[in-house]
C-alpha cells in the first residue's frame, strides 16, 4: 500500500483541480479545438480497438490520472498477481486467474509448486471427457449417449460458463442441449429440465467449495431425478460430474472423484470462467475453441503486463471508472454489447465488478473517505435503446457507457447488420455532442416544445471495435474487463478478490429457514419486520 492516503496524493489534488477547470467544458468544444481528437485518442490490443476520445478527457487529464494510477503503485500491485503473490490479504491467497490461461510449456512456481503445468493437467482431462461426450463414447447408465449438459452452480460458477455458452453458441455442437440452474428457487431446476429424460442427461455440478446452499440444494434435486427416473443410485456416476477444490465434499455427495476437475483456491469464482469451471463451455464448444479463448485472455494478459500505461486498454478504461466516480460522481458505468450472442455479459460483469469492488475499507482495513466500485449494468443494444436510454440522454445523472460492436455479424442476413452498427455510432454521437436550443429551433421547434427537444449531449462513451465475436476474441474481452476492475481497484487501495460482504445473508438466512417451517415463534433476536415477515410468510404457505 502506498503511505500516502489516496486523497492526499499529488496527483489526486491535481486532478480535483483540473476537473474544477474542465468539468464545465463541452465534449463539442474538445472536438472542434482537436481536429485529430478521434483519432489520436484510441488504443488497440488483442482485437479490440478502443476509441475513447468521447470521454471527458483532455490529454493532461490523462496524464494525471496515469500519475495517479502511478502514486496508487498500479504496477508494483500488477506485478505481484502475475508473481503470485498473496494480494488478497482477507484471505491471504495469490490471486492467480492470470495462470489460468498460460501457454503449455510456461511455468509459474507458486510455493514450490508449477501452477502452469498442473493447470494444463486439468485441461487435458477436461479435453478428454469433453471430447468423449461431444462423440457419444460417453454413455449414460442405460446405454445411450449423452445430449443434454446441465450445469449446476451460482456466482462465478453459473455466470462465466452461461455467458460464454451463449457468446459463443455459434461455435457450439448444435446436437447438444445445454441448460444452466443457478437459482434455489425451484422453477429454476424444474423448467431446466422439464422437457429432458435423465438417461441421456449429465449435470456438471459446479462449484468452488462444494458448500454452496443453492448449489447443493439443485444438486440433490438432480440427483432425485435421475434416481426417481432411472430407480437406482448406481446411475449416478454416469449422469453427474463435479467442479470443485474440495474433493471430501465432491466424494460425500457421492459423485466419483476420478469424475472430477479440480481447480485451486487461488481461483476466484468471478475469475474462474477460464478453469475448470468452463467445463460446460468447453464441452460445447470443443477444446480446440477452448484453447483459442484462452489464448485471448493470455494475449490481454500480456498486454497489461507490458504495455505502457498510456496506451494499456484495461489501464486506460479503469482510470476513466475512477475519474467519472471519483471527480464527476458518477454512480453507475453502462455496457451495451451490440451483439444478440453477447446477452449475457453484462449480467457475468455485475459479479466481475461489483463483488470485486464493493468495498468500504481498504486493504489494511481503513474506511474509504472516497467512492469505489460503481453500479455496472446492461442489455444489449439496440434493445436498451428503446427502453432506458432515454434516462441516459436527458436524465438527470451522468452514466458512462462502453459500446461494444463488431465488424462483422455471425449470422449476416440482409441488411441487419450495418443497421444495428449504425446504432453504435449513433449513440455515441448523440450522447457525446447532443443537440442544442439553436438547432432544435432551427427545425421549426415551437418554442414551447423546444426545451423538450434539446439533448445536452456531453456524456461519455467508450467504443470497442473487434473484427468479428470469436472465443479468441471473447478472452480478449473478459480478460479487458478484469484487469480495468483490477486498475480500480488498484487505484481505491481496496481488496477487489474477496466478498466478506455476501456472508451475512448466508448466514441469516441460514438461521431463518428452520423457522419458517416450524410453529413456534419467530426468535426474539430478529427485529418486529423479520419477525412480522416471517408469521405472515407462514399464513400464506398455509
Ligand atoms: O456468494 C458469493 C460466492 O462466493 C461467489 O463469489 C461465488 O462465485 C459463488 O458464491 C459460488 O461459490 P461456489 O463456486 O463455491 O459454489
Amino acid at each position: 500500500m502506498p503511505t500516502v492516503p489516496l486523497r492526499d496524493r499529488a496527483s489526486w489534488k491535481a486532478l480535483e483541480q483540473h476537473h474544477a477547470e474542465l468539468s464545465g467544458r463541452h465534449l463539442r468544444e474538445l472536438f472542434a479545438e482537436d481536429p485529430e481528437r478521434g483519432e489520436r485518442m484510441a488504443a488497440e490490443a488483442a482485437g479490440l480497438y478502443l476509441d475513447y476520445s468521447k470521454n471527458r478527457v483532455t490529454d493532461e487529464t490523462l496524464r494525471l490520472l496515469i500519475e495517479l494510477a502511478r502514486e496508487s503503485e498500479l504496477e508494483e500491485r500488477r506485478d505481484m498477481m502475475f508473481r503470485g503473490e498473496p494480494i488478497n490479504t482477507s484471505e491471504g491467497r495469490s490471486v492467480l486467474h492470470v495462470a489460468l490461461r498460460m501457454p503449455r510449456g510456461g511455468s509459474l512456481v507458486v510455493d514450490g509448486v508449477d501452477v502452469v503445468a498442473e493447470v494444463h493437467e486439468v485441461l487435458d482431462r477436461m479435453a478428454d471427457f469433453a471430447g468423449r461426450i461431444r462423440s457419444g463414447q460417453w454413455k449414460g447408465y442405460t446405454g445411450k449417449p449423452i445430449r443434454n449438459i446441465v450445469n449446476v452452480g451460482i456466482g462465478g460458477s453459473d455466470l462465466g460458463p452461461v455467458m460464454a455458452y451463449e457468446a459463443l453458441r455459434h461455435y457450439s455442437k448444435r446436437d447438444l442441449t445445454f441448460r444452466y440452474v443457478s437459482n434455489v428457487d425451484a422453477t429454476d431446476f424444474v423448467e431446466a429440465t422439464h422437457d429432458l429424460f435423465a438417461d441421456e442427461t449429465l449435470f456438471i455440478i459446479s462449484s468452488k467449495t462444494f458448500g454452496t446452499l443453492e448449489t447443493l440444494t439443485n444438486a440433490h434435486s438432480a440427483r432425485d431425478w435421475v434416481i426417481g427416473q432411472l430407480g437406482t443410485e448406481e446411475a449416478i456416476a454416469r449422469h453427474f460430474v463435479a467442479v470443485s477444490t474440495n474433493a471430501e465434499r465432491v466424494a460425500e455427495f457421492g459423485i466419483d472423484t476420478a469424475n472430477m476437475f479440480g481447480f485451486w483456491d487461488w481461483v476466484g469464482g468471478r475469475y474462474s470462467l477460464d478453469s475448470a469451471i468452463g467445463l460446460s463451455t468447453m464441452v460445447a464448444i470443443g477444446p480446440d475453441h477452448f484453447r483459442e479463448m484462452l489464448a485471448g485472455f493470455h494475449e490481454m494478459d500480456e498486454h497489461f503486463r507490458t504495455a505502457p500505461l498510456a496506451e494499456n486498454l484495461p489501464v486506460l478504461m479503469g482510470m476513466l471508472v475512477v475519474w467519472y466516480v471519483n471527480f464527476f460522481k458518477a454512480q453507475a458505468i453502462g455496457v451495451m454489447p451490440y451483439e444478440q450472442y453477447l446477452k449475457r455479459f453484462p449480467a457475468y460483469l455485475q459479479q466481475l465488478t461489483m463483488e470485486s469492488n464493493g468495498k468500504h475499507v481498504t486493504i489494511d482495513g481503513h474506511e474509504v473517505d472516497y467512492d469505489t466500485g460503481p453500479v455496472y449494468w446492461g442489455e444489449p443494444g439496440t434493445n436498451g435503446q428503446h427502453s432506458f436510454y432515454q434516462l441516459l440522454h436527458q436524465g438527470t445523472r451522468l452514466i458512462p457507457l462502453d459500446l461494444i460492436g463488431f465488424g462483422k455479424s455471425l449470422n449476416p442476413l440482409r441488411d441487419h447488420h450495418d443497421l444495428l452498427s449504425a446504432n453504435v455510432f449513433a449513440q455515441a454521437q448523440a450522447l457525446a455532442f447532443g443537440k442544442s436550443e439553436e438547432d432544435v429551433r432551427a427545425d421549426g421547434t415551437a418554442s414551447d416544445v423546444a426545451p423538450h427537444r434539446v439533448m445536452q449531449g456531453n456524456r461519455p462513451t467508450n467504443v470497442l471495435l473487434a473484427e468479428r465475436l470469436t472465443p479468441r476474441l471473447l478472452g480478449a474481452l473478459v480478460a479487458l474487463y478484469e484487469h480495468s476492475v483490477f486498475t480500480q481497484g488498484a487505484i481505491w487501495g481496496i481488496d477487489s478478490f474477496d466478498q466478506w460482504g455476501v456472508e451475512l445473508g448466508k448466514v441469516l438466512a441460514g438461521q431463518i429457514a428452520p423457522e419458517l417451517v416450524s410453529d413456534a415463534e419467530p426468535e426474539l433476536a430478529h427485529d418486529s419486520s423479520t419477525n412480522t415477515l416471517i408469521r405472515r410468510y407462514r399464513s400464506l404457505k398455509g
